[in-house]
């Protein structure tokens, strides 16, 4: 119903369907002849939005049910307003959407009540009509006069998502356009943090939590970007507007391309993101977010939780303190914070005939302290401080610091774990029970020991018996090694082959990796997803068989898995050199040499071509780095971590953009918005052949001044002196011609146009020598870096990205 016939074919349409029950709308409207109720909807023109009931979350035991509208064609429902999300509905086949007597618009519950109204007290007459647009806004007007004003308009009501073509600001018909996060994942209930214009009539936007409190600002409008927005001022697709006069001040933003499906949402993470839709991963990409830093956003982890920027996930309980409720906490939404586990003894403290113990502190150190200190100016000393706080039964935690006493009555929010050593020593009131535990532990030990002494004569008992099942289950696992076929292992095969996941190999964006031993002494590698997983089992299931179909000598070969409830695991290889990130930047011991690293970009690029172009389906690996390439014992390379975008749903953007060092390897493309395609993955992996060569990371700093080195690699080329590029370690040993060749084939790879780079095919015949190559240019984004402090951000360091702004080049 595309074409855009007379309106009158379309209600001719409609009364032909109208006799079979429940058929979706062939319509754009709703009038007052028909309503929308069940599985009903109505789709814009162009068949981009569609409106009607839907359900959220995996909980889907809960029958509550909203009206909303979400993208038609995104495979991934993604609902991008929502009329009721505070009162949901139980039974969408009772419930009407429908065009009042009023003229306004209703959706009205089984018992007529109005849940939701359009609300306009002014009409002037009672015939309108509703409209779904193609940019997803939901519009009523006069049916008499569509050219007239509207009268309601849903971008003036946004949810959690900012459409283009919608505005959020303020105006003074329709008020404050904000917008506000979910509860949680399964619930669209209005959350905590929420993001709008300056009250104050300034142009920039705050994001809040709980409406009062703002902990984070886009910095002003200069009419080009915001300040505190790097990721606008370059290559950014998206044109914002600021619209200010006397009726409305509000902000806009469009597309340049119009096939490109892009949304701001305010998350229930508290960070505000844009997101793209990618086609070919058939999932949703983060452009950019901020805040960047997950805890820097206010009190995220609620009451007594505490904030680690380096760990997955980012909140946790202080010692002596569990979740309030713990099934929102799974449902991404710590807001609700921790309690004590055993209550405070307060009121003995005052009272020494009292049997019952004295609470006691517990020391935190590397604390970034909580909100709203009291500062005690009586205490002078340390045991002072202590004593003030003992007294008084309101009293929940103290810090004592150059004769200063802060002591804290209220819930403790906001504290951080820091992880660079900064950060002060907190004391946190607890009941003495809580502490004991430390000294049960001794008593436990010893416990522990007779437990085990007994426990290992049973055991002795029970494993010969077993050896005779064991001998055959080795058997087994033996057969079934030299098939083909994924092995699906349980969670206690993995426990043991790993000796409870004691020997860990490294940690990755996605879980950690550990050493497990296969029954014939075999090694393997298991690595344990971890995080909060999206995908489900059957998903899983189907994405892991997908990858572990694809061999090829230089991928890393996946032999198994484990699938249990919330865990996932997956088994392979085992590789004697680990990742080459180790041996190239770490192993001061052994230098790899040139030779090696050769066959490490041929390997590597083989792998990555086979990916691309040979494999049924092709894959994008995403994230290519010398930590995804490992080495075995001959220092054959072997591409690992791909298709995990798939295996780990959204959490995968978030992966890809707080892992430190990872963002060095981004195209530009991945900031812009723009679909991803394989390219991308010949932009990283031409930052990882650039770091082949000079032997240390691109962005490293190297005796106190940053040279960016991609720019440095790019302008040696072009003064024809890629010698000097060489990893000084190597002392000259490297056959000059491969190494201009990478050098060159490199600068190509990292141009900024995606259709200047070549293919990974490509790539491997300039490598191999079959085909020539000319001198690149020097990338535009490279050269912009040097003029453009801001940017380096993203590209380089988090933590010191002003000074890695420095590049040692003036120009070229
Ligand atoms: C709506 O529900 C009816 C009855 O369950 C079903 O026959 C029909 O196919 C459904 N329509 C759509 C578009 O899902
Ligand atoms: C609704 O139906 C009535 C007759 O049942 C017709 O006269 C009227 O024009 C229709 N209105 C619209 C907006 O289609
Ligand atoms: C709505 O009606 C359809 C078809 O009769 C039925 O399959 C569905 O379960 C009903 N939904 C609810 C929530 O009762
Ligand atoms: C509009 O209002 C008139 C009376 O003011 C009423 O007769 C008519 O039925 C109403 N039409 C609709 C569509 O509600
Ligand atoms: C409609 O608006 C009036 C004020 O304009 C308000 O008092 C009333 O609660 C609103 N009703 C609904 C259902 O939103
Ligand atoms: C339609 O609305 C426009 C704008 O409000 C007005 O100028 C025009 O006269 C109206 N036309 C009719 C037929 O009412
Ligand atoms: C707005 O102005 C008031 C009074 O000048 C000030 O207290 C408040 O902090 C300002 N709010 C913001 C968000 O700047
Ligand atoms: C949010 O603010 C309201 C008052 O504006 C207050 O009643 C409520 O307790 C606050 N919520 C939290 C979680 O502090
Ligand atoms: C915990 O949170 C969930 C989701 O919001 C809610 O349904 C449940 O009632 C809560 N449990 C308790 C004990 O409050
Ligand atoms: C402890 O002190 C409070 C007031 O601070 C008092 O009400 C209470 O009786 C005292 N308890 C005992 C056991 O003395
Ligand atoms: C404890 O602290 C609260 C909060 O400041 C205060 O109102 C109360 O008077 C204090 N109680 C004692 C016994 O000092
Ligand atoms: C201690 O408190 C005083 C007054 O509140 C303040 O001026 C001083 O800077 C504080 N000292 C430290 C080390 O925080």
């Amino acid at each position: 119903m595309a074409s855009p016939k007379p309106r009158w074919f379309l209600l001719f349409l409609f009364f032909l369907c109208c006799n079979i029950p429940f058929i979706s709308f062939a319509s754009d409207h709703i009038s007052f002849n028909n309503s929308l109720s069940g599985n009903q909807t109505i789709s814009s023109q162009g068949g981009k939005f569609e409106l009607g009931f839907f359900q959220l979350g995996k909980r889907s035991a809960s029958s509550n049910y909203y009206l909303g509208i979400w993208y038609k064609k995104v495979s991934e429902f993604t609902p991008v307003w929502i009329a009721n999300r505070n009162t949901p509905i139980s039974d969408p086949n009772t419930s009407e959407l429908r065009i009042l007597a009023t003229g306004n618009l209703a959706l009205l519950d089984y018992k007529n009540t109005q849940i939701w109204s359009t609300n306009i007290s002014s009409l002037s007459s009672n015939s309108t009509i509703c409209t779904l647009l193609d940019t997803g806004n939901l519009v009523l007007q006069y049916s008499s006069n569509q050219t007239a004003t509207l009268l309601w308009q849903s971008v003036d009501y946004p949810t959690d998502t900012w459409l283009p073509g919608g505005k959020l600001g303020r105006s003074k018909a329709t008020g404050t356009h904000r917008m506000v996060s979910r509860k949680n994942s399964d619930d669209p209930a209005e959350g905590i943090y929420s993001i709008e214009i300056d009250p104050n009539g300034s142009s920039q936007f705050f994001i809040y939590w709980n409406k009062s409190r703002p902990y984070w600002t886009s910095g002003k409008w200069n009419g080009k970007s915001f300040t505190n927005l790097p990721e606008m001022q370059e290559n950014y697709q998206y044109n914002f507007e600021y619209v200010s006069n006397e009726n409305e001040n509000y902000f806009t933003y469009s597309v340049q391309d119009d096939s490109i499906i892009s949304r701001l949402v305010m998350d229930l993470s508290g960070q505000v993101k844009q997101l793209t839709w990618l086609e070919e991963q058939q999932q949703w990409i983060l452009v950019w977010i901020q805040p960047q830093a997950q805890c820097d956003v206010y009190a995220l982890c609620g009451p007594f939780g505490s904030c680690d920027e380096k760990s997955l996930p980012y909140c946790s309980c202080l010692t002596g303190f569990k979740e309030v409720n713990s099934t929102e906490w799974e449902l991404s939404d710590p807001t609700g914070g921790c309690i004590r586990k055993s209550p405070l003894k307060c009121s003995a403290n005052n009272d020494s005939s009292s049997n019952g113990p004295n609470d006691q502190f517990f020391q935190m150190s590397t604390i970034r302290l909580p909100d709203n200190p009291h500062v005690l100016n009586t205490a002078n000393t340390i045991q002072d401080c202590e004593i003030a706080c003992l007294q008084n039964c309101s009293c929940n935690a103290f810090a004592y610091k150059s004769m200063n006493c802060s002591v804290w009555y209220e819930n403790l929010l906001n504290l951080h774990q820091e992880t660079d050593g900064s950060g002060e020593m907190l004391f946190l009131r607890l009941s003495a029970s809580e502490l004991k535990n430390g000294n049960h532990m001794k008593k436990d030990t010893i416990w522990i020991i007779i437990g085990s002494v007994i426990g290992f004569l049973v055991c002795t008992v029970i494993i010969l018996l077993l050896v005779r099942v064991y001998q055959l289950r080795k058997f087994v696992l033996a057969i079934r090694e030299s098939e083909s076929s994924l092995v699906t292992l349980t969670y206690g095969d993995l426990k043991r082959m790993t000796n409870n996941f004691s020997d860990r190999l490294g940690r990755g964006g996605f879980g950690s990796v550990f050493k497990g031993t296969l029954p014939n002494s075999r090694y393997v590698a298991v690595k344990r997803l971890e995080g909060n997983l999206q995908v489900g089992e059957k998903q899983f299931r189907n994405e892991v068989s997908t990858i572990g179909i694809v061999q090829h000598v230089n991928l890393a070969r996946l032999r198994g898995l484990c699938c249990e409830r919330n865990k996932r695991l997956l088994v392979y290889d085992y590789m004697e050199n680990g990742s080459l990130d180790t041996k190239l930047f770490h192993g001061s011991s052994t230098v790899l040499d040139w030779n090696r690293r050769y066959q490490i970009a041929l390997g590597a690029a083989r792998g990555l071509a086979y990916l691309h172009e040979s494999c049924r389906d092709c894959i994008i690996h995403c994230d290519v780095k010398p930590e995804n390439i490992l080495l075995d014992k001959h220092f054959v390379p072997k591409v690992a971590d791909f298709g995990m975008a798939k295996l780990v749903g959204r959490e995968f953007s978030r992966v890809l953009t707080t892992v430190r060092g990872t963002i060095g390897y981004l195209a530009p493309e991945w900031l812009s918005g723009v679909a991803i395609s394989v390219k991308a993955d010949v932009y990283s992996f031409g930052m990882v052949l650039l770091e082949l060569v000079s032997g240390r990371r691109n962005s490293e700093e190297l005796e106190g001044h940053v040279d960016y080195f991609p720019l440095l690699a790019a302008i040696k080329l072009h003064e024809g002196n890629v010698f000097s590029l060489l990893d000084h370690r190597l002392n000259g040993d490297a056959n000059l011609e491969e190494v201009e060749r990478v050098c060159k084939i490199a600068c190509w790879c990292i141009q900024n146009e995606e259709h200047n780079r070549p293919t990974m095919g490509q790539v491997l015949q300039i490598l191999e020598g079959s085909l020539e190559v000319g001198i690149p240019p020097i990338p535009r984004l490279l050269k912009v870096l040097t003029e453009d402090t801001a940017s380096l951000v993203f590209f380089g360091e988090h933590s010191h990205g002003e000074q890695s702004c420095s590049v040692g080049y003036s120009d070229s």
